[in-house]
């Protein structure tokens, strides 16, 4: 019989704490704990999920989604209740969740959580008891995890208990879960502490060359005021026992004395954290609690020093009154007041999202069962737009030290290690690229400065990377070694510095001449999209075409503002590079691949191992104006050679060619066929008509929307026989790339349409994926926005997901309409009539060139939008009507500076009638 789990979900205060009460799917909802030093766990409302603090180091075992469903071996913490037998606080036993189906039983499971904690309640009517576990990873120096146990006797009769904790430790690499789980458990070694168990492996078994190992993994605890266990049952076995299992350990179940177990065997045991502590007897309304720690150290650390910060009620409270404060100063970096319900909470945990995905990189939640950690090209400079939000300046290094990445052939070191300016070569020895990569490093740019106005950044120097791929990784250099160091160097061996516009500019110019059959630029091993990775040879992303056009363009416009900002007429470049800069000293024949194809090839071959190391000058002028000729050109071409209609009339973009060089999109045999991708990046700059956004937007509504859900599909389905394309095809379709609410997408298609003045239909595309993401009982997680939603609006991948940068950006500077354009501040609110609360207010409170600006904008009549204009424009109390030009308001930036310099900006704006 299916359950009917009266599941309710709701938020408690500002902080984006909520409440969920008996979620309905128990072994799927996770919820992440970490902090910066490295500790990340997930934990489910069983207290399943895992812990660990990279790939080698799994404290607890390494689980996926399927292991929350099957493994019983989870975070555990049980009470024997004398005369009644095991009783599970997590609600974790056999017994108790075979309750779940008896109807005859009263079950309450309660997630209390905020940023970053989470406080599990259970009760059953099975027994007197009622638990409550707070889990959270304090924001220090230590790699730790706190449990902190509360049972209360919510009965009428005393209650006596024998409490012991239940953590698994692994204590080891992710690999060993299938290679040589046995034997690296006979190289474990327990030691027994007045506080708890530490298990440390002899050796790192690594069969390229085993090393002594120096970390050790703990569970260590203590009653609320330090009282120590009374013992611990660490061997895993034994105390399972024969015939028991996590979920009905012999040890609780029989509640057997800890004299059965001494002397047991330690050595070469699987082990768990179980601490025994002394019986107590709970009278009604009766309260006990207890501290569990669980994490590791190196062995040089005193683990005494370590259980000490943690050994009272008082210091464990502490420090989580630390942890949100943390937590809260990151989520509040940027702050809104809108009359959409929840609205407000919900972007707290967007905000973090982008924090959590630097700390967990693409790895390590229950879903993201792949990699071994560190974030990908792309996902590193879009992580990098929210941070640009917060904090402009603190950036600046650090993407300067991201140019470090891309290669003299226009692509790019793809894996980015935890540490900055980290690239690591090839890591798995595929020889790939991704052909989008180029286009992402100048959006982000772009954005710092527009937000900080800092052209200077452009002329900062960085190396290019270098390793044993060249020639667009179609070939190898076997005289290659790493040990040369991973940079490029001139003929005469010194390492090569350009400036960050030439590294944007060897991005962009090798993808423009890098084209197939129709003259759109090579998907090589995929684009944005990573599974359409089988069209090496022949496919074309349009839609990528479009992005890198937009580019273009947009670097003209950017060139001629920095010419004029910083006082210079030329720059200079590698010499090799003006191969590409073709239309500044001759004739082009654009429309020939194969002239395009042979320029490339020519230039390749120049800078193959090495660069001379001459330098050249262009004026600004000239480079400017040739990157708009081809900028211009691509536009053109897609305008014209990409646009379909169908024999209804209805109009959108092609996307892609695929690896028999057929179109893929279109109306095939009478079927329609068509991709989200092109119709965002050929709307977002300028690319398509307004007429052609509008067909577009129609198109998607049409064949892109999906009835039951309301969200929008990456595509249409084109059946599972693909792979003259990509892998995704043969997923099922609705699920991930493959034709899922692809949450990156549809938020970049609503920035694209706010970009493009089609509010009302950005706003209908963003309310698509809030309304998914917000319906928690519906999608089954928590607040934020996941990777995607599937057919039945079921959210997946959650939290580690470039689509929180991109919601950050699209809802503070297209939607709250509070951005920066080259230093000035300018405000144009994108806010529709239901986006106002009740007085007519919206808030929001940002960063923006080293001050918080704190937006009141005032719409009285809560007119929608097109119906209001900023009438009247203020900034602490000074009118600056006159700024309102356009019906926006422009803040120059010496004025705006000079206005604002009390360390705030307070900016009311009043919307009128227009
Ligand atoms: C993920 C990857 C991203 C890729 C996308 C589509 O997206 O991280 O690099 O472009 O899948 O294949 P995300 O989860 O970041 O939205």
């Amino acid at each position: 019989m299916k359950q009917d789990f009266g599941s309710r979900f709701e938020f408690l205060d500002q902080n984006g704490t909520f409440r969920f009460m008996n979620p309905f799917n128990i072994h799927e909802l996770y919820l992440p704990l970490c902090n910066e030093a490295g500790l990340m766990s997930s934990v489910t409302p069983a207290l399943h999920g895992d812990i660990k603090t990279d790939q080698h180091h799994f404290i607890m075992q390494p689980v996926t989604i399927e292991d929350l469903h099957n493994s019983k071996a989870s975070r555990n913490f049980w009470f024997h209740v004398h005369g009644e037998g095991a009783w599970s606080a997590a609600g974790n036993s056999a017994r108790q969740n075979s309750l779940i189906y008896d109807g005859s039983y009263e079950i309450t499971r309660t997630v209390e959580a905020g940023l970053l904690w989470h406080k599990l309640t259970y009760h059953d009517s099975s027994s007197a008891l009622t638990s409550e576990i707070l889990s959270f990873v304090p924001v220090n120096e230590d790699r730790v995890e706190v449990m902190y146990v509360t049972v209360i006797n919510s009965g009428s009769k005393d209650v006596c208990v024998t409490p012991t904790s239940a953590i698994p430790l692994y204590g080891r690499s992710a690999d060993n879960v299938r290679d040589h789980r046995h034997v690296t458990s006979l190289v474990n070694r327990i030691g027994l502490h007045r506080y708890g168990v530490s298990m440390k492996p002899v050796i790192v078994f690594d069969e390229r060359g085993h090393r002594y190992n120096h970390t050790i993994f703990f569970v260590f605890g203590c009653e609320q005021d330090g009282t120590l266990p009374v013992g611990s049952i660490p061997s895993a076995h034994d105390f399972i026992g024969k015939a028991g299992s996590y979920d009905w350990p012999e040890a609780v179940a029989g509640n057997a004395g800890l004299q059965e177990y001494a002397g047991e065997q330690l050595n070469g045991r699987e082990c768990v954290g179980a601490l025994r502590f002394r019986d107590a007897v709970l009278s009604p309304g009766d309260q006990k609690d207890y501290i569990i720690l669980i994490g590791t150290c190196d062995d040089s650390a005193n683990t005494d020093t370590v259980f000490e910060r943690y050994n009272t009620k008082d210091k464990v409270m502490k420090l989580l009154q630390a942890n949100k404060d943390h937590w809260n100063s990151i989520a509040n970096s940027t702050t809104y007041g809108s009359g959409l319900k929840d609205f407000s909470n919900w972007m707290k945990w967007v905000n973090i999202q982008p924090v959590l995905r630097k700390i967990y990189g693409c790895s390590f939640l229950p879903h993201h069962d792949y990699g071994k950690g560190g974030r990908g090209w792309r996902d590193l400079w879009q992580d990098c737009l929210s941070l640009i939000i917060g904090d402009p300046d603190g950036v600046r290094d650090l993407l300067i030290t991201n140019f470090g990445g891309v290669r003299v052939d226009g692509t790019n070191a793809t894996i980015i290690g935890t540490k900055t300016g980290e690239f690591v070569a090839d890591r798995n020895n595929i020889a790939r690229v991704w052909m989008d990569h180029g286009c992402w490093p100048y959006i982000t740019t772009k954005l710092y400065i527009d937000q900080s106005g800092d052209f200077s950044i452009l002329l900062e120097r960085q190396p290019y990377f270098r390793d044993s791929l060249v020639m667009r990784a179609a070939q190898r250099d076997v005289l290659w070694k790493d040990s040369q160091g991973l940079n490029l160097k001139t003929k005469d061996g010194g390492i090569y510095q350009g400036t960050v516009l030439e590294h944007l500019l060897v991005q962009h110019l090798c993808a423009f001449f890098n084209v197939g059959g129709h003259n759109m630029i090579r998907l090589e091993g995929a684009d944005w999209n990573d599974t359409l990775d089988m069209a090496r040879e022949h496919g074309e992303s349009v839609a990528f075409s479009a992005l890198y056009a937009g580019n273009l363009i947009s670097l003209w416009g950017l060139l001629l503002k920095m010419k004029e900002e910083l006082g210079i007429d030329r720059i200079e470049v590698f010499q090799e590079l003006k191969l590409l800069l073709d239309s500044i000293s001759g004739e082009t024949q654009y429309n020939k691949p194969e002239y395009k194809i042979s320029q490339l090839a020519a230039y390749l071959e120049a800078v193959n191992t090495s660069i001379a190391g001459t330098k050249a000058f262009v004026e600004i002028a000239d480079l400017s104006r040739d990157l708009r000729v081809k900028g211009e050109w691509l536009n053109k071409r897609i305008r014209e050679y990409e646009w379909i209609r169908t024999a209804s009339g209805d109009g959108f973009f092609n996307g892609y060619y695929n690896n028999e060089g057929q179109r893929v999109d279109g109306e095939h045999e009478g079927e329609v066929i068509m991709n989200l991708t092109a119709q965002v990046f050929t709307a977002m700059y300028g690319l398509a008509t307004d007429e052609q956004v509008a067909a577009g937007y129609q198109s998607c509504r049409r064949y892109l929307k999906d009835a039951s859900t309301g969200g929008y599909r990456l595509n249409t389905d084109l059946g599972s026989n693909r792979l003259n394309f990509g892998r995704c095809f043969s997923f099922a379709y609705g699920e991930k790339e493959n034709g899922s609410v692809f949450c990156h997408m549809v938020v970049i298609y609503s920035y694209a349409l706010y970009k493009r003045g089609f509010v009302h239909e950005a706003y209908e595309v963003f309310r698509s994926l809030y309304d998914l993401s917000s319906d928690v009982e519906k999608s089954g997680i928590y607040p934020g926005i996941p990777e995607y939603f599937n057919l039945s609006g079921k959210g997946m991948y959650h939290y580690l997901t470039g689509s929180a940068s991109w919601t950050s950006l699209l809802v503070l500077t297209e939607m709250y309409g509070v951005r920066g354009e080259y230093g000035e501040l300018v405000i144009e609110p994108k806010l529709m009539a239901e986006q106002f609360d009740h007085d007519g207010r919206a808030l929001v409170s940002a960063w923006f060139a080293g001050r918080k600006v704190n937006v009141k904008y005032q719409n009285s009549k809560r007119l929608d939008y097109l119906d209001y204009m900023i009438a009247k424009a203020a900034v602490n109390g000074i009118d600056i009507s006159g700024m309102i030009r356009d019906g926006v308001v422009r803040i120059p930036k010496d004025i705006g500076r000079a206005e604002t310099n009390q360390g705030k900006a307070d900016l009311d704006i009043v919307l009128e009638l227009g």
